[in-house]
């Protein structure tokens, strides 16, 4: 699984659940490295619109000089079910789940590839806030289970947090920094907690954001200029959120406040409001900024 041809994902087999923006932002990432992908869903149309925007991640990460020069990029299948994708001839080195952020969903989706694929073959989950050992409940091989927390795009974010849970083995955390350092990303390596580091100081922080337009105080524009200009942040957090997908931030808020009882994690009355309305961000083309034409 050596750098090969400057493809240094050459050789490696990931299968990826959840073909929304972060799993085919991930199926992006790993393809533009090399590595073959496959892609599931049990959504139709998202699993048809997969490959369209992963071509698309793929051209703007070339133009912005994001990918390894000359390499070979790895093969891409998509398929309605794991089952049907994992075959004994090529099984996957790894899986990662990036399903909807619904603890439920995630721990029936866990439990199911633990009983596919071969014991120590890495498990990671791509959670916001979900604790690893709470996910871990639910399977057979805990020791395969990890915790990754890729930033969007995958492609042009090149440090990733890894989630380590009480029970995860040192080898699943090996190779999850292997097949990190193949996609060129830096891992920084953090313990369990609900929102682990990254969600637990930024999802509150944008929930207040979204408060401070909804008192009136300032729009969107002024807060992400304020927050850019003044304290040096690379995107505002109101046009941060509309990245994200503001389904998921409430989702990944809901997980903070029930398991953390901060009431700053409670989703304020607008964002549940544009949730309802099917105003999520980019990826619906309207969120606190429009979108016309452009591709999450
Ligand atoms: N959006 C972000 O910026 C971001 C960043 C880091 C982590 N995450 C996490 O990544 C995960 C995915 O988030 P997203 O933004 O891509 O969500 P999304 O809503 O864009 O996509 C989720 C996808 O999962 C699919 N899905 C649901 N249940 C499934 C199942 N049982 N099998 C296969 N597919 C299933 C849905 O059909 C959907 O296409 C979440 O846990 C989220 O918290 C998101």
């Amino acid at each position: 699984m050596a750098a090969e041809n400057g493809t240094p994902g050459a050789g490696r087999r990931l299968a990826v659940l959840g073909a929304g923006v972060m799993g085919s932002g991930i199926a992006a990432l790993a393809v533009g490295h090399g590595v073959a992908v496959s892609l599931i869903d049990l959504d139709r149309r998202r699993l048809a619109e997969a490959p369209t925007r992963i071509g698309h991640q793929l051209r703007t990460a070339r133009l912005l000089g994001a990918l390894p020069d000359g390499a070979v990029p790895g093969a891409l299948v998509t398929g309605l079910s794991l089952a049907d994708l994992v075959t004994a001839a090529a099984p996957p080195t790894a899986v990662i789940e990036a399903v909807t952020e619904d603890p439920d969903a995630k721990a029936k989706v866990l439990a199911d590839v633990c009983a596919l694929v071969a014991p120590g073959t890495p498990i990671i989950s791509n959670t916001s806030a979900i604790p690893i050992d709470e996910l871990a409940g639910a399977m057979a091989r805990p020791v395969d289970l990890i915790g990754t927390h890729f930033m969007n795009p995958p492609y042009l974010i090149r440090t990733v947090e890894v989630i380590r849970g009480t029970h995860t083995g040192e080898a699943t955390l090996d190779a999850l920094r292997a097949l990190l350092a193949a996609l060129r990303r830096q891992s920084i390596v953090v313990d369990d907690a609900p929102g682990f580091v990254t969600s637990r100081l930024l999802h509150p922080m944008i929930n207040d954001a979204v408060r401070v337009v909804a008192a009136g105080t300032a729009n969107a524009e002024s807060v992400d200029l304020l927050m850019q200009g003044c304290l040096g942040h690379p995107t505002g957090p109101l046009r941060t959120a509309d990245l994200i997908g503001l389904d998921n931030l409430v989702d990944s808020l809901w997980v903070l406040h029930s398991r953390t009882g901060d009431d700053g994690c409670r989703p304020c009355d607008l964002l549940l409001e544009m949730v309802r309305a099917g105003h999520l961000g980019r990826k619906s083309g309207r969120g606190f900024y429009e979108y016309e034409g452009e591709q999450a």
